[in-house]
């Protein structure tokens, strides 16, 4: 509605230079202004990234951080990365239902994105993991996941006069043992932060930066007699680092307790932390076992009031949305997909002798045994 207006005092101030970009800009149709955020709005401005006192960031620890997360030699047969999982080109996921590890190893529970969370207090799925230096070791020493050696990996590390070099760098006078390495790969997640996203923008008062169908699923997803979302995806990353069971329907295989094996409450069987909705466009499929294919699956299952009722959070019900409302969360969830700070792929130091390759039959023997 004001698009000829702005295009108008855009070809004023045009120098004749300028003229033919101004003029491709108002070509484009330029989209309508929608309400303004209000003041309670601003509670989902994401704010500065704290790293916690023990481990302040630094480049220097971002930088070993990042060459660590991409390098499959850290695990024990040199093939797999926490990158081979959390992938930068699949929104820091897999894009598989569940996460497949060493060997070809199925896992039990979908791989969730790495993405802000600094902004997380609760870690994994159940919440097992404190921090992200708790969290860092977890993939190595887990025998489905990277299945480390740890003494050899230590090993290796010292061997090499590149990561000697980068670990000097970002710990000086701390030795190479599992505390510094924790730390690097924490620091490096620290810095995975999606912000500016439209909704982002629109929040810091671009009127423009979402469309209507954008706005008017906010206001269905914060809406407690609507959507209900914000019951649970609250605060500036859409989590409340709490703990729900919203009726996944949990078929055939054994049943997830999910937090309840963390935390022994009736309430908590088959509760599952609130992920963050931030680049939730790009890290299908959803939910902890990968059910839901799409986003929309998600609002359809929210609509129905879950699957499976036992237990089920008071906050999920039946909701009888119509049809426009569910294409509007969607398209509102689509808004919070943000902008990455640019990532340049590490170049990854030499080391002594190669992985040990030798870990690597046990694919060829499960083959034959088949
Ligand atoms: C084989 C795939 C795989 C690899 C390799 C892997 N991860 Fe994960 N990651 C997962 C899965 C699956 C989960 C969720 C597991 C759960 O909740 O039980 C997870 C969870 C996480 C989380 C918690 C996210 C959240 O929302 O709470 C972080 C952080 C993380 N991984 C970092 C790493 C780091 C660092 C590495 C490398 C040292 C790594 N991962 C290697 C699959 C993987
Ligand atoms: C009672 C708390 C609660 C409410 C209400 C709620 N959610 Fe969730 N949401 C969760 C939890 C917990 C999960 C993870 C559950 C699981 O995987 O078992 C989740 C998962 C999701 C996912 C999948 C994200 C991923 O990375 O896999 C999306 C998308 C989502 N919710 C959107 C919504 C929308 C849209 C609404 C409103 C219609 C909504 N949620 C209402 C707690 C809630």
């Amino acid at each position: 509605m004001h698009s000829g207006h702005r295009c108008q005092q855009l070809h004023r101030l045009a120098a004749a230079p300028l003229a033919l970009a101004a003029a491709l800009a108002c070509a484009a149709p330029a989209a309508t202004e929608v309400p303004p955020p209000e003041a309670a709005d601003q509670i989902w401005r994401l704010g500065a990234v704290a790293a916690p006192p023990h481990n302040p960031a630094s480049a220097q620890k971002s930088e070993l951080g990042k060459a660590l997360f991409f390098d499959p030699r850290l695990s024990g047969n040199g093939t797999v990365s926490c990158a081979s999982c959390h992938n930068p080109a699949l929104g820091w996921s897999d894009g598989l239902k569940t996460g497949i590890g060493i060997n070809g190893s199925v896992l039990q529970r979908a791989t969730p994105t790495v993405v802000n969370m600094a902004f997380n207090t609760q870690f994994m799925w159940d919440g097992r993991m404190r921090s992200l230096e708790d969290q860092a070791l977890g993939p190595m020493k887990t025998r489905e996941e990277m299945h480390t050696d740890m003494d050899a990996l230590l090993a290796m590390l010292r061997g090499s006069a590149g990561y000697r070099t980068l670990f000097a760098g970002a710990f000086p006078g701390e030795a190479i043992d599992e505390a510094t390495l924790a730390k690097a790969l924490a620091a490096f997640e620290r810095t995975l932060v999606s912000s500016d996203s439209p909704f982002d923008r629109w929040l810091a008062g671009d009127r423009r930066a979402i469309d209507a169908a954008a706005w008017r699923g906010y206001q269905v997803f914060k809406d407690p007699q609507r959507g209900n979302c914000a019951a649970c995806h609250s605060g500036p990353n859409f989590s409340d680092n709490g703990f729900h069971n919203i009726g996944v329907a949990q078929g055939g295989t054994a049943y997830d307790e999910g937090r309840f094996k963390v935390r022994p409450l009736a309430s908590m069987k088959g509760a599952f932390k609130t992920p963050t909705l931030r680049d939730v466009e790009l890290t299908a499929p959803y939910f902890h076992d990968g059910s839901a294919a799409t986003l929309m699956d998600v609002v359809e299952h929210y609509d129905r009031g879950g699957d499976d009722k036992r237990n089920l959070s008071q906050d999920v019900r039946p909701l009888h949305l119509a049809p426009q409302d569910k294409q509007d969360l969607v398209a509102f969830m689509k808004a919070l997909t943000g902008r990455m700070p640019a990532l340049a792929l590490p170049v990854l130091p030499l080391i002594d002798a190669a992985p040990p390759s030798a870990a690597l039959p046990a694919r060829t023997a499960a083959i034959k045994e088949n």
